[in-house]
């Protein structure tokens, strides 16, 4: 059972590298499902239906969310409806959308969670207690457990990952956009990365204008923040292959594709 994880796709330059590269991924790596994170797809903030319904068109099943959740204001009119998207679990309760969903491949189930880190983050609940909780519930119905820990500190991410080792299929880092060379499969069986990466500019910051960032840094002033439009992109994944009985992750692959890690079908 494979599943391809594509990390936060940020703006049009995001989405035109899902649209133009996930057709050959697919042809390439032959996921059985494919999840991207979709917090920053609508002009780095957050994300439209028109967008998240484009996603599923170009091939993704589930779509996860962060920090940027909320961004959007119609994300309120339809993240009720989404029935494959999920928002961090670990938002407090009540909040609209859910953290947890089911898909299906070829009969079997997969489980998938999103989960946000508190180190440097918006409060939110806890989500190591949260994920124990989650997992319970999904382990009534599978062994094939996804998560996506959207969080700042390597810190934190290592720690989920370490007490999550054994128990899920794949814990995968988001939210700071530069990829870790740190993929491996934990002595339990849990397939591990502490940042996937950014899905969008290359030669932004993070994906934002670099410009912008620069005088902010320089000067401290007000700047808006926009995505880079100018210049090259690129497309950060990851890859693991389970067990499809027992949820154990067998292998690993750390997906880049830009001017200086060229794709190869
Ligand atoms: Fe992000
Ligand atoms: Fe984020």
């Amino acid at each position: 059972m494979k599943i391809l994880f594509i990390g936060d796709v940020v703006g049009s330059p995001g989405r035109d590298m899902v649209q133009n590269y996930l057709s050959k991924l697919k042809q390439k790596y032959q996921p059985h499902i494919t999840i991207i994170n979709g917090e920053n797809a609508a002009a780095g903030k957050g994300i439209t239906e028109k967008i998240y319904k484009q996603l599923l068109e170009w091939g993704a099943q589930v779509i996860t969310m962060g920090n940027h959740t909320w961004d959007k204001k119609e994300i309120f009119e339809f993240i009720d409806d989404a029935k494959n998207m999920i928002r961090p679990a670990n938002f407090p309760e009540g909040t609209p959308g859910k953290g947890l969903t089911f898909v299906k491949s070829n009969g079997v189930e997969i489980a998938v969670i999103n989960l946000q880190g508190r180190t440097f983050m918006p409060p939110s609940d806890d989500p190591f207690r949260k994920a124990d909780e989650l997992i319970e519930e999904a382990k009534k119905r599978t062994n094939i457990i996804f998560v996506d820990f959207h969080a700042e500190a390597t810190s934190e991410k290592q720690a989920l990952g370490w007490y999550l080792d054994g128990r899920v299929s794949a814990v995968v880092g988001t939210h700071t956009h530069t990829q870790t060379a740190d993929e491996r499969i934990l002595p339990k069986g849990s397939a591990y990365i502490t940042e996937v990466g950014m899905t969008g500019p290359y030669d932004g910051i993070l994906g934002t204008d670099r410009e912008a960032v620069i005088k902010k840094f320089l000067t401290n002033l007000p700047v808006r923040f926009e995505v880079a439009k100018e210049g090259r992109t690129q497309l950060n994944g990851f890859l693991v292959d389970i067990n499809k009985d027992t949820g154990v992750a067998k292998s690993v692959e750390r997906i880049m594709i830009n001017d200086d890690h060229p794709f190869f079908g």
